[in-house]
């Protein structure tokens, strides 16, 4: 295909909504609406977009930055006003444009890509995508004679009753050859119930003209849904949702809810991994293959190996190898790098460390800017003190070490291999390698100390 323009609506208020940001910017499975629609198209083949903002469109610029040019609608005087902002940018294309609303989130790249066939291969100067719906209240409605041929489109506040009863709807996605649209801008006037100037009477117009307008149907019209309310974002968060979920499990995932789970549409899984509920994977996660994830475990822009087990879990930037036990209540912060058969255990924070392979973490450790080798043992309640207040300083830890229950680490601090640290020490100087360091007050027995009754109950 060659160059193909896509010009995506999305001024409007969103007084719906009843937010503070526009309408667009809203997200369905982590990802603003505006930007799954740009993904959507893009997909579609559209080489180019041009987004039109009006209302808090400030907003929406700084949050899609050149992935998009834009055109503003200063005042939101409708559809086809909104269309007309972005002219001047069309003018001279003698080919075809793709016109989208920022709010129908859930269309397919394959629908798009059929409607557009449509209108180039039938020359038709339109095509108007439209739905069936059981309940098209709110949407404009598709008009046809008697012979099924399409006059024009009605909108809800406009209809008579007759025109209301029919269940084929607008979904307000239009290809048109830029010509005969450019032609028809100028006739809109905003002689209708809601005083604006509709997109959707361009078509009427054409075809009085004798223009050719193809209607092309979509099959699954719950992917045409236009997103106006808080309502129908949750019911649109859930489609795409359950679509990668769907996804996931078509290529041998297993999981046990599929409603409770949150995976971003970059996230990749491995086969005969097992997701529990409460699951979110987000950004550019990979896990991979036999891995039981969950309950209840986030991880963002994690690369997960194969075979890891992760119970109650929140890690972001991190990667871990394989055949790894982590949980329940694991934190793993930016740059932490976990090698294979870690086992990590209740209330522990790792923080950019690397962990050797066959490492125990255990119990109520603080690990950050550490370089731990393989086979150590951290006692319960270590802590690695990095931070003195203005600078943050590295501790090593060699393979075999052996830390005590409750050491402080005092960083910058090296311990040897096979080293031992005495349960209760701060270590703060470096330990040598099979030296065992003990680094406490001595144990010292007072007597008789509850020498009266004051002690005694
Ligand atoms: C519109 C269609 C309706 C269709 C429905 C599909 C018109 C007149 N009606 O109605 O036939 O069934 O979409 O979802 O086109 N916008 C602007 N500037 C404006 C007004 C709107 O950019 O001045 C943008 C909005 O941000 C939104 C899109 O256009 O992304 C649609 O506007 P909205 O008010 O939601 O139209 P609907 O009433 O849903
Ligand atoms: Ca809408």
């Amino acid at each position: 295909m060659d160059t193909m323009t896509a010009v995506i609506l999305a001024a409007g208020m969103g007084t719906r909504m009843k937010s503070d940001i526009p309408k667009v910017l809203h997200k369905v499975n982590g990802v603003p609406m505006i930007e799954q629609v740009i993904r959507i198209v893009k997909e579609a083949g559209c080489t180019s977009c041009i987004t039109i903002i009006g209302h808090k469109g400030e907003l929406v610029r700084e949050a899609m930055g050149d992935r998009t040019a834009y055109a503003e609608q200063t005042e939101q005087l409708g559809t086809g006003h909104a269309v007309m902002q972005a002219a001047p940018l069309l003018e001279g294309n003698d080919g075809y444009v793709l016109v989208i609303c920022g709010d129908t989130p859930l269309l397919r790249s394959e629908t798009i890509r059929k409607l557009i066939g449509e209108c180039r291969e039938k020359k038709a100067a339109a095509a108007v995508l439209t739905a069936v719906m059981d309940d098209p209240f709110g949407y404009g409605r598709v008009i046809r004679d008697e012979e099924g041929h399409m006059l024009r489109i009605v909108e809800q506040k406009d209809g008579t009753p007759e025109e209301l009863a029919v269940k084929e709807i607008n979904t307000g996605t239009y290809c048109f050859e830029v010509k005969a649209l450019l032609a028809a801008l100028p006739k809109l006037d905003c002689n209708n119930a809601q005083g604006e100037y509709y997109l959707t009477d361009v078509f009427g117009l054409m075809i009085r003209e004798g223009r050719f307008v193809v209607p092309v149907t979509a099959e699954d019209a719950e992917e045409t849904m236009g997103v106006n309310s808080r309502i129908q974002l949750a019911a649109a968060d859930r489609v795409l949702r359950r679509r990668k979920a769907e996804v996931l499990m078509a290529e041998g995932v297993s999981i046990i809810d599929p409603d409770r789970v949150y995976i971003g549409e970059d996230v990749t899984v491995g086969r005969d991994t097992v997701l529990y509920p409460g699951v979110i994977l987000e950004g550019k996660t990979i896990v991979g293959a036999g891995c039981r994830i969950g309950p209840d475990t986030e991880l963002e822009n994690v690369v997960c190996g194969d075979d890891n087990h992760l119970n109650r879990v929140y890690a972001h930037d991190c990667t871990l190898g394989s055949h790894n036990e982590l949980g329940p209540f694991v934190h793993l912060r930016p740059g932490t790098v976990m090698h294979d058969h870690i086992k990590v255990g209740n209330f522990v924070e790792v923080k950019n460390s690397d962990i050797g392979n066959g490492t125990k973490l255990p119990h109520l450790i603080y690990c950050g800017d550490a370089d731990v080798g393989e086979k150590v043992n951290f006692g319960c309640g270590t802590v690695t003190v990095n931070f003195d207040g203005k600078k943050k300083y590295r501790t090593v830890v060699e393979d075999h070490a052996f830390i005590g229950c409750n050491t402080n680490l005092v960083a910058p601090v090296h311990i040897g291999k096979r080293a031992f640290t005495a349960a209760g020490s701060t270590i703060t100087k470096d330990v040598p390698e099979e030296a065992l360091s003990v680094a406490r007050a001595k144990q010292k027995n007072i007597e008789h100390w509850v020498k009266d009754d004051t002690y005694k109950d």
